[in-house]
């Protein structure tokens, strides 16, 4: 099979789970594959971008079972590099349909939950406690709101692939994941990347840097977070599981973890603070929207996924609470990154001294 997308969060705990899943060979496909630790022999690695020439055909070729995960996926980007977002999550994506589609290779294509928009609502347009994936609407907010490009680009290749299931014979999952963590998710400001990555390794930035957790507007927004390996389960029973999961979508995600994004920055920094009991006790901020985005970002209010779909199909359930998730991310992202934010500071400092010697 390929996993396009395998240097990615997800990809990179996906690519090892299916291996001992499945015992098979991989194609694994990214323009970045540092994250992918794995060595295994079984798994080739193709430093590649999903758009680049022939890329599809040979993988298409060889393989029997494409899971697509690339994307752009940080709320910092839609409204700051949309054109690229939609390209990522749309356009470059359409060949790898088409193709599928064609040869009837089978598609598990991850969407995101975000294609559900602000807020929960049923098929009358009334406000419901939980997005399902057959009855609920969507509500994106108005085009100037740019946050929505990526759930409005998302949604369109799920009717793409819809479309091609219904009237073609792509035999195909969709696959919708809710706020999914784990380690590795994302990247450092300054030390793996630039610019402001999801919430995670934002407050995982700023416990290791010992600076104020930024709650953008106060942080009484809700999300429903799944660890990362209940969604490299449901997606080894999505595969185990053809007549169950063909021309389906799933909602991914884990309706017990719902938590505001204050309180998970509370729960981040008690793992922290056990860690590293003298360190002094994390403080947090409020900060605008806007200030911290920029012009153009929106935000869903709560997001909490109804999974029965994939209770019943798969007979999968998220099992791991937050109290036991968050104290072994905790741990992986301070041995992954102690030593550089603190290498990072000292250079810091270093350069702010020499400045200050020379004016
Ligand atoms: C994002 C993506 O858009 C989805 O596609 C994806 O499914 C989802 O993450 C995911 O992780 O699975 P969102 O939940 O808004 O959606 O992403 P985050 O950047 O993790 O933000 C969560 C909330 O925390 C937002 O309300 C955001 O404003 C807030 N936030 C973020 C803070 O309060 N402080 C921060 O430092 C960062």
């Amino acid at each position: 099979m390929a996993v396009l997308g395998a240097g990615g969060f997800i990809g990179s705990h996906l690519v090892p789970a299916l291996l001992a899943r499945f015992d098979c060979r991989i194609d694994a496909v990214d323009v970045d594959l540092t994250k992918l630790e794995c060595r295994d022999p079984r798994v080739q690695r193709i430093e590649a971008r999903v758009e680049a020439a022939g890329l599809v055909e040979a993988v298409t070729e060889r393989c029997q079972v494409v899971v697509s995960l690339t994307a752009l996926c940080n709320p910092a980007q839609y409204s700051t590099i949309p054109l690229e977002v939609i390209d990522a999550s749309f356009t470059h994506l359409l060949p790898l349909v088409k193709r599928c589609a064609e040869r009837g290779v089978r598609l598990v294509h991850f969407s995101t939950a975000e294609v559900y928009g602000r807020t929960a609502l049923d098929q009358h347009g009334q406000p419901t406690e939980r997005m399902h994936e057959d009855d609920s609407c969507f509500m994106l907010g108005p085009v100037g709101r740019e946050r929505w490009t990526y759930a409005c680009a998302k949604q369109l290749l799920e009717r793409v692939i819809w479309a091609h299931g219904q009237h073609g014979a792509l035999p195909f999952t969709i696959i919708r994941p809710f706020n999914t963590i784990g380690p590795r998710m994302d990247f450092l400001p300054g030390i793996d990347g630039e610019g402001t990555p999801r919430v995670l390794a934002c407050f995982m930035n700023a416990l290791l840097r010992g600076e104020p957790l930024p709650l953008v507007g106060g942080g009484n927004q809700r999300r429903a977070f799944m660890d990362v390996s209940d969604m490299t389960e449901a997606v080894c029973r999505v595969l185990e599981r053809p007549k169950q999961s063909l021309g389906q979508i799933f909602n991914l995600g884990n309706p017990d973890n719902d938590v505001s994004i204050a309180e998970l920055g509370r729960l981040l920094a008690d793992s922290f603070g056990q860690l590293f009991p003298e360190r002094p006790a994390a403080q947090f901020r409020s900060v605008s929207a806007e200030e911290f985005y920029g012009p153009g970002y929106d935000d869903t209010q709560e997001r909490i996924p109804d999974v029965h779909k994939a209770q019943q199909l798969l007979g999968w359930k998220p099992q791991k609470s937050l109290a036991l998730a968050l104290p072994a991310i905790v741990r992986d992202y301070s041995e992954r990154y102690g030593a550089r934010v603190a290498a990072a500071e000292a250079a810091e400092a270093s350069a702010a001294f020499k400045l200050a010697s020379s004016a």
